[in-house]
């Protein structure tokens, strides 16, 4: 696993292998900043990644393959992220130490801090380097990720004859595409709700202070209106998106919508208090959703509301180009909250 090494300027090409999507982002890098070559998503079958876990490799690795052959990716080295319950992400705080004897320490002492055998994870680690002169202590974030279901993407895509030389988490992903988007030293709520997660990460001046995936998302619409009505789980996927669209229907569905958002403000308002209870100097200034739950019409609203703060819509793209004769401005706009943590892989130089 590589965190961010900033020395080379290839960059990876980002896939984000979410449990409704795959999405995939190229960037360039120029003397101006960034590029968009070329993004894509494919839809998964229910199922096919769960909880982070690939239930269905041969399903993921065909919609990925036809993303590839689709937008005409050439690039080979790609990066992808995990998240779930097989990623486990610790700031500790040591005592003020080399890297090499930091390393040492904390391979020999890792099992104090994460609740798995250490023989079973990827280990890593960063020092956050934030000692100051008065202090010889420093964070230091610990990342332990199940080997067994890191190697089965690492095998998928092997078997795709692609190289990946970058493994990320959701988390750190989002947080490097708000870094090159946006006012780094703002305090800010980072909320991601996909289809079956929501990942909630507060930066205070820029650091990473309060971080949690909690298992609620937009199917859960999806399957309360699959539900309630007894039909299958497309119908109620398009009826949620409206697509399709039923005059007596939409009284149950908006009840639903309702009641399903004001279960997610409640986790984010959680969040947002435990934060200002250990800040209370450092109140936090907006709030950017993303992923695909974040386009739910008129949730932005309902939580300015509710945690009376600024609350918009992340823009991974802000400070970016691309070429509107191959990406359609709208298909980009559109699109563009899903694929921040695509992005954010993106982003990172390959190091190998
Ligand atoms: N306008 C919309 N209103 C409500 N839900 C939407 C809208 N647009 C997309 N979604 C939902 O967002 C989800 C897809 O978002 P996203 O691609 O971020 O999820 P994912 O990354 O695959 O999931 P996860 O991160 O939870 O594994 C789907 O459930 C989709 O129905
Ligand atoms: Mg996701």
């Amino acid at each position: 696993m590589n965190l961010p090494f900033l020395s080379h300027n290839e960059l990876v090409v980002g896939l984000d292998i979410g449990s409704h999507a795959v999405k995939v982002c190229q960037l360039k890098q120029t003397s101006g900043g960034y590029t968009i070559l070329t993004l894509g998503s494919a839809v998964l079958p229910e199922g096919a990644v769960e909880d982070g876990t690939l239930n269905d490799p041969e399903i993921v690795s065909k919609a990925i393959a036809g993303l590839f052959q689709n937008l005409k990716i050439k690039n080979k080295k790609v990066g992808f992220s995990i998240s779930g319950y097989s990623v486990i992400v610790k700031k500790v705080n040591l005592a003020v130490m080399e890297e090499a004897q930091l390393e040492e320490h904390i391979m020999a002492e890792a099992e104090q801090y994460i609740p798995f055998d250490i023989e079973d994870v990827y280990l890593d680690f960063q020092d956050l380097k934030t000692g100051h002169q008065d202090t010889d202590r420093t964070d230091v974030m610990l990342v332990a990720a199940k080997k067994e279901i890191v190697d089965d993407y690492l095998d998928m895509l092997h078997g795709l004859n692609l190289n990946p030389v970058i493994v990320d988490v959701d988390g750190f992903a989002l947080e490097n595409t708000y870094e090159y988007n946006y006012q780094k030293t703002e305090n800010v709520a980072l909320v991601d709700i996909g289809a079956s997660k929501m990942s909630i990460n507060i930066l205070s001046q820029g650091i990473s202070v309060v971080a949690r995936d909690i298992i609620v998302g937009s199917r859960q619409l999806t399957e309360q209106i699959q539900n309630i009505f007894d039909i299958e789980f497309e119908e109620a996927e398009a009826l949620k998106l409206g697509s399709i669209q039923s005059e007596e229907k939409r009284e149950e569905i908006e009840e639903i919508f309702s009641t399903t958002c004001t279960q997610w403000i409640l986790e984010i308002k959680k969040a947002i208090d435990l934060y200002h209870a250990n800040h209370p100097d450092q109140p936090l200034k907006k709030l950017i959703l993303s992923g695909g739950g974040a386009k739910v019409s008129g949730l932005i609203e309902y939580l300015a509301q509710e945690t009376e703060l600024k609350v918009e819509l992340f823009n991974p793209f802000l400070k970016m180009t691309s070429n509107s004769n191959k990406i359609d401005p709208d298909y980009l706009a559109n699109i563009g909250p899903e694929m921040a943590i695509a992005a954010g892989i993106a982003l990172r130089p390959s190091v190998i």
